[in-house]
């Protein structure tokens, strides 16, 4: 089989409403984002995933779409979004688009006819029960809070919605509405767009009737039929759907190597865990590194020869890597160098979230004022309704909200940090002074060449691509090792978790003569790791 170009690949995503402002009304938009293709490619990455910039009332950050096949004016039009195109493909970056096929928004064409009458042709184009008001059809609750039941009382239905009530669900059971859907990407398709992140994919198979969310009976089936109807018509196309509630199994066919559903799945065992639910509030537990070292592993072990993994840290829903799990800020440098070396030495697809190549941290606002992300406000309402404290509501959201992510891009050290001269949407993080694009460029020992040297790693040598993972010194609760090997080549990459000096025993093989090919420290020590301390080594297996 020939090799997939998104195998060696290395993929950025954009959060445009935070990248960059070129109109400086405070929003990040389309030409923003052209404006700083340079950066991109500088960078080295050969794609880029946007989060939505559809047409959008923008209740959940454009995840609540009222027009699949247009652009939110907040964005630009459709003239920037071709030019977007343009300018991506004379220097070779791909574009994936984000698409959100579970739900749309309330203010869709398509649910302003349904909740027209009960015989309206768009009706059924959504989930509706018959009921009484005050009298839900039953306890299924939405993500973001609160029952996922809405009222309508001009029809007297119930109409379901996992997120919002101004994000209904469609109904997938109906053939016309899958249909629709596949049209709408094949003309992306046509457009030139190369690729689509799937948002919440796991849950369009849904079965309110059986209190089923995700991965209903017929998940697959459709997303066989979806991956026919559109993707496979061509072969270059990436798709990763997000798949917050799989496991190996579902993976395992999400990612199948014929190529009858997608390339890979966004999993997320790796960041849901230290998390422990309690009354609809998910607290955030101590870190556990065997705990990250036996998940990781697992999917590296059980994908491999069989399906894909993606690798990733960071997106638009998770709080920043340098600050999640009790890094020492004095290390920040030195862990956000560690954290890339343990994740781009493994076998997928790396994804690197805007920022993250810099080594921006999570932002503390101390007032939910400050803060834009729905789910954030509903949290904290929910929390203070409980009796909660705001200190309380504050400090979980500081830690484990989305917010975290979406601040401003940190391109240099001018007002706004360089993303805008207007006001912008969200505050940026204050630490824009000391961590920018514009200083790391200039510093060849920056984050941000760090990463570039990774991106280049991957291109350059085959067996991060092929090499078969094993996991070393498991119960080593300072550091997280592992091997990848193929029959000619070996990598051994060995990353410190702790901020003082710790033991480590690496293989005599790789230490004679093995070729350092990253390390975020000048000098180290053959039995030591300093601080944070990650290296890669590799050697040819016939110089044995
Ligand atoms: C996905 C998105 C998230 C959004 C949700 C509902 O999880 O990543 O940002 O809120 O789906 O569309
Ligand atoms: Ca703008």
């Amino acid at each position: 089989m020939e090799k997939k170009w998104w195998k060696t690949a290395v993929i950025y995503q954009i959060y445009p409403k935070s990248f960059q402002d070129s109109n400086n009304d405070g929003i990040g938009d389309i030409g923003g984002i052209i404006n700083r293709l340079d950066y991109l490619e500088e960078l080295g990455i050969d794609a880029i995933w946007i989060s939505p910039i559809y047409k959008s009332p923008q209740v959940d950050s454009g995840y609540d779409i009222s027009d699949y096949q247009d652009i939110d004016p907040i964005f630009g039009n459709m003239e920037d979004m071709d030019r977007l195109i343009e300018e991506c493909n004379k220097r070779n970056i791909r574009i994936i688009m984000d698409l959100v096929l579970n739900h749309s928004s309330d203010q869709h064409r398509w649910f302003q006819e349904a909740k027209k009458s009960k015989d309206n042709p768009y009706h059924d184009y959504y989930i509706w029960r018959d009921g009484k008001e005050g009298e839900v059809p039953n306890e299924m609750m939405a993500y973001f809070g609160g029952s996922a039941w809405e009222w309508v009382s001009e029809l007297g239905q119930y109409y379901f919605h996992q997120f919002t009530p101004e994000q209904p669900d469609l109904n997938w059971h109906n053939e016309k509405v899958r249909q629709e859907l596949y049209q709408m990407i094949c003309w992306w398709m046509d457009k030139g767009i190369q690729g689509f992140r799937l948002d919440v994919i796991d849950l369009i198979a849904k079965e309110p009737d059986l209190c089923i969310a995700e991965n209903g009976p017929k998940l697959h089936e459709y997303v066989r039929e979806l991956s026919r109807s559109t993707f496979q018509k061509k072969p270059e196309i990436v798709t990763v759907g997000e798949a917050g509630n799989t496991g190996v199994e579902s993976a395992l066919l999400f990612s199948a190597q014929d190529g009858s559903e997608l390339s890979m799945v966004f999993q997320f065992e790796h960041m849901d865990m230290a998390h422990k639910k309690e009354n609809q509030i998910n607290w955030v537990l101590p870190f556990d590194l065997l705990e990250l070292k036996e998940i990781l592993s697992k999917w590296q072990v059980e994908l491999y020869g069989k399906g894909w993994n993606s690798l990733f840290w960071d997106n638009h829903d998770q709080p920043r890597i340098v600050s999640r799990w009790d890094n020492d800020p004095t290390y920040r440098e030195e862990s956000a160098k560690m954290y890339a070396m343990l994740l781009h030495g493994m076998q997928g697809t790396p994804f690197i979230y805007q920022g993250e190549e810099l080594g921006m941290t999570n932002v503390a606002f101390d007032s939910i004022t400050d803060y834009r992300d729905i789910a954030a406000k509903n949290l904290y309402d929910r929390m203070l309704g409980r009796g909660y404290t705001k200190e309380e509501a504050i400090e979980l959201i500081q830690k484990d909200g989305r917010d975290n992510a979406r601040t401003p891009m940190q391109w240099d050290k001018s007002l706004h940090a360089g993303f805008t001269k207007g006001t912008p949407w969200i505050k940026e993080n204050p630490n824009y002074e000391e961590i920018n694009a514009e200083d790391e460029r200039k510093d060849p020992n920056s984050i941000f060449h760090f990463y570039r040297k990774l991106i280049q790693l991957r291109k350059e040598y085959a067996i991060f691509a092929d090499g078969k993972y094993c996991l070393q010194d498991k119960e080593n609760k300072e550091s997280f090792s592992y091997l990848r090997s193929s029959d000619t080549e070996e990598l051994y990459v060995v990353c410190s978790f702790v901020n003082g000096c710790s033991k480590v025993s690496i293989p005599e093989r790789f230490l004679k003569d093995g070729v350092l090919l990253a390390c975020n420290y000048e000098e180290s020590l053959p039995e030591q790791l300093q601080p944070y301390e990650g290296r890669i080594y590799y050697r040819k297996k016939n110089a044995e």
